[in-house]
């Protein structure tokens, strides 16, 4: 495109400035991520009359995995496309190391809905365990006990930016033979030891979702390092097909698998990259508005310990997703008023993922837990947690007092 096309874009792109969304919200969980270049990214996919899957996706697709050191990256419309992947590639008779119906995959009680369903969708068992209250991921004394012959893969949930202690999860899985999926929809950007999450199992998986590290509006990605397992769900992401993979062959339309269709649009690949590019920016800036939120609330006379924050496990480089919030015990009754108040104030708050899944009617439905097992931590994460968004500008001065005040006064 040439430098005047680019002047046409950008004027009619601020002409129609009045019509992109704005929050009403004084701190919403997310403000509109998308700057100018993002949007002139997607307008010329849009002109160039082609906007299904093309080079653009493959090109993100390289750029994301040499960005995570791994071999393989794959996009998808979702991330729980991407999660679906992961787990019907894990029964697919192409797999070597093959599950099967009823074998069983542990999974945090702390998990969101697309994180449990391929399981289920895919015949599996989800063995659900709690979560430890210093990481909000697995508690992995408790996956120690709750393995099993029938346990066949652990699912990893990456919550907001932590992560458990990635070395001793590997050897828990290795000893025991087990194959990790990490759902690292919330995490894209964080490194464990300087290794990027998402990729220490056979499958990683992220989402482009608004307000995550990145976003596309919708997209995902899922990435792996073995040929044989991305040749798999590059069929399994589109019909079954050999298309796009299978160079010899030289029948067209040749459909060697199952398959679902699952391809994300060049448009949306489009954006994400050049969200991508800014991924470490990005990053920083909301790391330094956590540390600023956190030092606000600690700092001002109000504070009395009315919260708890979640810390980076030990040799974690977080990149944070939210600001999780933990009330004091002695506020727990106090929880739904003090929501209330704040998001009637313009401070918009969402549940820690969805609390305890367990207290969710679909599992309820699905009758996924028959012997009633009780989750305290998870609860206790429902009961007194919820969080905040943190917006990928650096926080003004009056935001910043706006936003500590109402959290402290509010209680
Ligand atoms: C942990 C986790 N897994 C999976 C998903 C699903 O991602 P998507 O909304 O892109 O389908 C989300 C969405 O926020 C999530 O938080």
């Amino acid at each position: 495109m040439k430098i005047n096309d680019n002047l046409i874009l950008k004027k009619l792109i601020n002409k129609y400035s009045h019509l992109r969304e704005k929050s009403s919200n004084k701190y919403p969980l997310a403000s509109n991520p998308f700057e100018m270049k993002d949007i002139i990214e997607g307008c010329k996919v849009l002109l160039s009359g082609r906007i299904t899957m093309s080079s653009i996706t493959k090109k993100f697709e390289k750029e994301f995995a040499k960005y995570l050191g791994i071999k393989h990256a794959l996009m998808v419309n979702s991330g729980s496309s991407a999660n679906l992947l992961a787990f019907f590639a894990l029964i697919n008779p192409k797999n070597k190391k093959k599950i099967f119906n009823n074998d069983e995959c542990i999974i945090p009680a702390l998990c969101w809905s697309t994180s449990l369903w391929p399981i289920v969708q895919a015949g599996l068992k989800p063995k659900f365990v709690d979560i430890d209250p210093n990481t909000l991921n697995l508690d992995l004394y408790k996956v120690q006990k709750a393995i099993t012959k029938k346990t066949k893969a652990i699912l990893a949930v990456h919550i907001l930016g932590n992560s458990t202690d990635m070395n001793k999860l590997k050897k828990i899985v290795d000893k025991n033979n087990l194959t990790l999926i990490e759902d690292t929809c919330e995490s894209l950007g964080s490194r464990y030891n300087k290794k990027h999450l998402g990729t220490f199992g056979r499958f990683g998986t992220y989402s482009f979702y608004i307000s995550h590290q990145i976003t596309s509006g919708e997209g995902g990605m899922i990435v792996c390092n073995k040929d044989e397992d991305y040749d798999l769900i590059h069929k399994l992401r589109a019909h079954g097909w050999d298309r796009g993979i299978n160079k010899k062959n030289d029948k067209s339309f040749n459909f060697v698998n199952s398959g679902f269709n699952l391809r994300p649009l060049d448009l949306t690949a489009a954006i994400g990259y050049s969200q991508f590019k800014r991924l470490n920016l990005m990053k920083r800036n909301r790391a330094k508005n956590r540390g600023k939120i956190i030092n606000s609330l600690k700092n001002s006379n109000l504070w009395n310990n009315q919260f708890q924050f979640l810390e980076p496990i030990k040799n974690l480089e977080p990149s944070w997703f939210g600001l999780p919030i933990i009330l004091n015990k002695k506020y727990k009754n106090k929880k739904k008023q003090y929501l209330k108040k704040l998001n009637k104030k313009g401070i918009e708050t969402r549940p820690i993922i969805s609390g305890n899944f367990l207290n969710q009617p679909s599992v309820k439905l699905y009758k996924l837990n028959q012997n009633k097992h009780k989750f305290k931590n998870a609860q206790d994460i429902e009961d007194r947690g919820f969080f905040i968004g943190l917006q990928t500008e650096l926080i003004s001065l009056n935001k910043l007092k706006f936003l500590s005040q109402t959290l402290l006064n509010s209680l």
